[in-house]
């Protein structure tokens, strides 16, 4: 279990998602009725981590609403609320929207009104009243998307112009070759405009605008206080490279997960990043050229395609991370000073079947 797992949650409740007229609760010494924390862990002697929710089902996503609750999306089981007392505890916990087959996705308009939420093939969005936390008129945004291996799908509204929606599919292989194409409506982001929804939702290959493609599986994006997004991106598994006619596997630290910037989707559309061309290095020595980490890297080099037409070509990751660290989710804190990548999934997502996911609060000790 490593320290970036706890940082999950860190990041999620010290996000810039919390409306700044809600008080800010003190830290909680402990909360009753919690119990402990399930998993072995390990932290920065800096910081505190403190338990305040169990039993939950693979937490996904995590936002707050503009009056403080917590709602936090559970994979398949649905979306729940939890409000707060003045202890900074967890007094209240219901299922807001069960089922339904919501898997991942989740996030509020810049007003609180409206709630999205995704399952894999489908982009749903309903009225919110965050006094009485109830749901009401139910509609589907987008339809028919793609499913596979990636089933998770992240869903974002452009707090600059609240009627673009961002809706990520990622691809449906480890090296799914035909997501080259962007009519196949995988590997990428689209922008949907929710003032123009087709009858029935729009068709999520057919429809809307590409905002970035050649991502492998973008599963968390976020907004910097510009506008512009920021994303982790999972990449791919058992790499070999083949040069020369020799293969050689370099799956183990290699390729590298990125941290992308996504640009303004007020303005960027069609913006590239690689996938299934091109990957990002993360330990060199597996390569014979100078490749450093970061740079982009073909599988296979051959005479019309070789590492120096991808890094010519795709755009590169702003940073990248050990490979196979598979970040989940990513968060600017409230100055967007630091950004935070957790990364890791038995701590803050739980295993399949069971209710071991938990919340948990970091922060620096004073
Ligand atoms: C939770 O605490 C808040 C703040 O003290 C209070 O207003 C609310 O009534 C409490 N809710 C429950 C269910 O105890
Ligand atoms: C060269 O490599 C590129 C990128 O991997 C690939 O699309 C292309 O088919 C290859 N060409 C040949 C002749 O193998």
């Amino acid at each position: 279990m490593r320290l970036s797992n706890l940082l999950a949650v860190a990041a999620a409740l010290l996000g810039a998602d919390v409306h700044a007229e809600v008080a800010k609760l003190p830290l909680p010494k402990s909360c009753s009725g919690v119990p402990n924390m399930r998993y072995q862990y390990t932290i920065n002697p800096a910081w505190t981590v403190m338990k305040i929710a169990g039993s939950l089902k693979q937490v996904r996503t995590i936002i707050w609403d503009t009056e403080g609750n917590m709602l936090v999306q559970q994979n398949t089981r649905g979306v729940s609320v939890h409000t707060f007392g003045a202890d900074g505890c967890i007094n209240s916990t219901n299922m807001l929207i069960s089922g339904g087959g919501l898997n991942h996705g989740l996030d509020l308009t810049p007003d609180g009104k409206t709630l999205y939420a995704s399952s894999e093939t489908t982009l749903y969005s309903w009225a919110y009243d965050p006094l009485t936390r109830k749901v009401s008129n139910q509609k589907t945004v987008v339809k028919d998307m793609s499913t596979g291996v990636h089933s998770s799908r992240t869903v974002k509204v452009v707090p600059g112009q609240p009627n673009l929606v961002l809706l990520q599919v990622g691809s449906n292989s480890n090296l799914d070759m035909a997501a080259q194409q962007p009519s196949t409506g995988r590997a990428c982001i689209k922008v949907f405009d929710v003032n123009k929804v087709p009858s029935g939702g729009y068709n999520y290959n057919t429809q809307g605008e590409m905002f970035g493609f050649g991502l492998r599986n973008e599963i968390g994006f976020v907004p910097d206080p510009n506008g512009v997004f920021w994303g982790v991106e999972n990449s791919g598994d058992d790499f070999t490279r083949t040069e020369n006619g020799q293969r050689r596997d370099i799956h183990t630290n290699n390729p590298a997960e990125k941290l992308n910037n996504l640009g303004d989707p007020r303005t960027v559309r069609n913006a590239w990043y690689g996938y299934p061309t091109c990957f990002s290095v993360w330990d060199p020595s597996s390569f014979t050229n100078s490749l450093k980490t970061g740079q982009h890297f073909v599988i296979a080099p051959n005479t019309s395609y070789n590492d120096a037409t991808c890094n010519g070509k795709a755009i590169a990751p702003r940073l990248t991370f050990q490979a196979h660290s598979a970040p989940i989710w990513n968060t600017f804190d409230d100055e967007a000073k630091n950004i935070w990548d957790p990364a890791g999934r038995g701590l803050f997502v739980g295993s399949d079947n069971s209710a071991e996911g938990e919340i948990y609060i970091l922060s620096p000790k004073s």
